[in-house]
């Protein structure tokens, strides 16, 4: 299985602000994730971003994003309609490997990146930068103890002043 992480973020890695809203993001970022997520088929989520996102953009959130729709979560009794719940980032991959993927877009949030990249199940990672920067926010990847090496493998400037930098990760024995 082939794992792309793809994040939109400030120039220093904040994903969103403290409150979880992410109007400092271009529209352009959310029109790239829902092509990759339709060219991939499949996208994978953290139970707090879909929550998150559900709240804030009631109107404009992954309901709508044609693609398998995975959230992972411990909690039993979470099992949003049109989404498969994954119990953890393994069996996000399996429950997609199941009905044929052979690759999924990973997008976030924060600890769902870090349990991902931790557990060396990230193959690549597509970054976009959006130009601006704030003080206080989510990072990219929460903190945990990990370290990764990355080749760089294409840089695309996008219509808004994103800058796309798209990574392979080197894997650790
Ligand atoms: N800018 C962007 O591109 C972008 C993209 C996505 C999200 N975001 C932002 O990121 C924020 C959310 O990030 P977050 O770090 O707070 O939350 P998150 O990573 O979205 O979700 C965390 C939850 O995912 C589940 N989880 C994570 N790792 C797991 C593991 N190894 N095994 C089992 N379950 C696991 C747990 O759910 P349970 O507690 O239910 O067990 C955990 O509480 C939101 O504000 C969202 O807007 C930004």
């Amino acid at each position: 299985m082939k794992v792309i992480l793809f994040m939109s973020m400030s120039v220093n890695g904040i994903i969103a602000r403290e409150d979880g809203s992410e109007d400092f993001l271009s529209d352009e970022n959310w029109k790239v994730f829902c092509k990759l997520a339709k060219q991939m088929g499949c996208f994978v989520i953290g139970r707090k971003t879909y929550e998150t996102v559900m709240r804030l953009y009631k109107n404009y959130n992954f309901d709508d994003v044609k693609a398998k729709k995975i959230v992972v979560s411990t909690s039993s009794n979470f099992s949003p309609a049109g989404y498969t719940v994954a119990k953890s980032p393994k069996d996000a991959i399996k429950k997609a490997k199941n009905v044929g993927f052979k690759q999924i877009l990973l997008t976030g949030g924060s600890r769902l990146n870090s349990s991902f990249l931790k557990e060396n199940l990230v193959d690549e990672i597509i970054l976009n930068i959006e130009p601006a920067i704030l003080g206080k926010g989510i990072k990219l990847f929460a903190e945990d103890a990990f370290e990764r090496r990355l080749s760089l493998i294409k840089t695309t400037k996008l219509k808004s002043g994103i800058v796309q930098l798209h990574y392979k990760v080197k894997k650790v024995k």
